[in-house]
């Protein structure tokens, strides 16, 4: 079986004629695969905020293309005032980067954007070669995105060393959240692909459930061996010996290997490391922020209670006016990490990724 027959389609891209970006609203998994086309910055910025599209990388691409969409959009206005060109491409760049705070693919990805734009400047280019060479920009991103993948997938799957081996995930670092392929589903894919069948565990993912909408759709559909487990009910899995390795995405690693991820990441960290179990994050250098030495320097989204006490379910499950606690993310402590599998190789401990200076860092 070749990887690329497991997905049909790709989780984000630009609509051919470059007016759009095309999404699969993430929100509707797994009831119904309806794509959207984003057709502005405001399209773009409500997407990622609602987690419509979402997954750093996935983040990252859709602003990258955002971006170019809502500029072209503007200057191709008629009568367009060619000296607001700038103004106008930093003002969709500063709102987009507000989307979401946590997954530095979103500003690595905005930020490679703006460096094209002001280079596009220094050259005195017109706004028709601009707009080629931002579009170019963009999808340049998505392009290293899957290669990216392709290759964490590779080293992932060196870590599956025989057949049928237990893998516990959280939320859904898989094709949804990237554009092909995934981080921490990639090695996952490819083994099934080979033939090791793989067993998955995965956690449904409180509040927003990516794990039992996105994670068991996407594997179950490609013929993965998956079993859903509520979050709270990973040590007794773990405690039954079922649990091999524990793989997870990441939204923003630290220089010191301390790591973001989606909320109960950690607790599994914490968990594994009682077990003895190993346990991987898996994410492109683009999700590693040079710019944070620890962990404390990540800052961490709080969303709306809502999500904790409504959502998904079919009436409201705690007291009105009750407080909730409801951070979106964790930082795992660097030193409950096995190894941080990228697409430049496995690091370890102890972990130093100083040497990715941001004009190094690939999105
Ligand atoms: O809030 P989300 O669903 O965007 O959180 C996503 C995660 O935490 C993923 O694990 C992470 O972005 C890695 S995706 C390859």
């Amino acid at each position: 079986m070749r990887l690329d027959d497991l997905f049909a389609y790709d989780s984000v891209s630009l609509a051919p004629e470059g007016d759009g970006v095309v999404i699969v609203d993430q929100t509707l998994l797994p009831w119904e695969e309806r794509f959207l086309t984003l057709k502005d910055e405001g399209d773009v910025y409500e997407a990622i905020a609602r987690l419509r599209v979402r997954g750093a990388p996935a983040i990252g691409i859709a602003a990258a293309y955002g971006l170019y969409v809502a500029f072209r959009r503007v200057v191709l206005q008629p009568g367009f005032d060619e000296s607001k060109a700038s103004s106008e491409f930093f003002r969709i760049s500063r709102y987009l980067s507000k989307a979401r705070p946590t997954a530095v693919n979103l500003s690595a990805a905005i930020g490679r954007m703006e460096r094209r734009f002001n280079a596009c400047m220094s050259d005195g280019i017109g706004i028709k070669q601009m707009l080629a060479a931002l579009r170019m920009e963009a999808e340049s991103i998505k392009a290293e995105d899957m290669s990216m993948c392709l290759s964490i997938a590779e080293y992932g799957a060196g870590l599956i060393g025989r057949p049928g081996m237990g893998i516990l995930t959280h939320c859904n670092a898989g094709h949804y959240a990237v554009s092909r392929y995934g981080t921490a589903l990639a090695p996952i894919y490819l083994a099934h692909s080979r033939g090791l069948a793989p067993r998955v565990y995965a956690d449904e993912t409180r509040p927003l459930m990516q794990g039992a909408r996105i994670t068991v759709f996407e594997l179950h559909k490609a013929g993965v061996d998956v079993t859903l487990e509520c979050d709270s009910m990973a040590a007794s899995l773990m405690a039954s010996g079922q649990v091999d390795l524990v793989f997870t995405g990441c939204d923003r690693v630290a220089c010191n290997g301390d790591t973001a991820n989606k909320i109960g990441t950690s607790a599994l960290a914490i968990l594994a490391r009682h077990y003895g179990i190993p346990f991987y994050i898996l994410g492109p250098t683009s999700s590693i922020d040079p710019d944070a030495a620890t962990g404390s320097e990540i800052p961490v989204e709080q969303r709306h209670p809502d999500e904790v006490t409504d959502l998904y379910f079919s009436r409201r499950i705690a007291p009105e006016g009750i407080k909730v606690y409801n951070p979106a993310f964790d930082v795992t402590p660097s030193g409950l990490i096995s190894g941080i599998v990228t697409e430049k190789g496995i690091y370890r401990p102890p972990y130093d990724f100083t040497f990715l200076k941001p004009n190094e860092t690939t999105v």
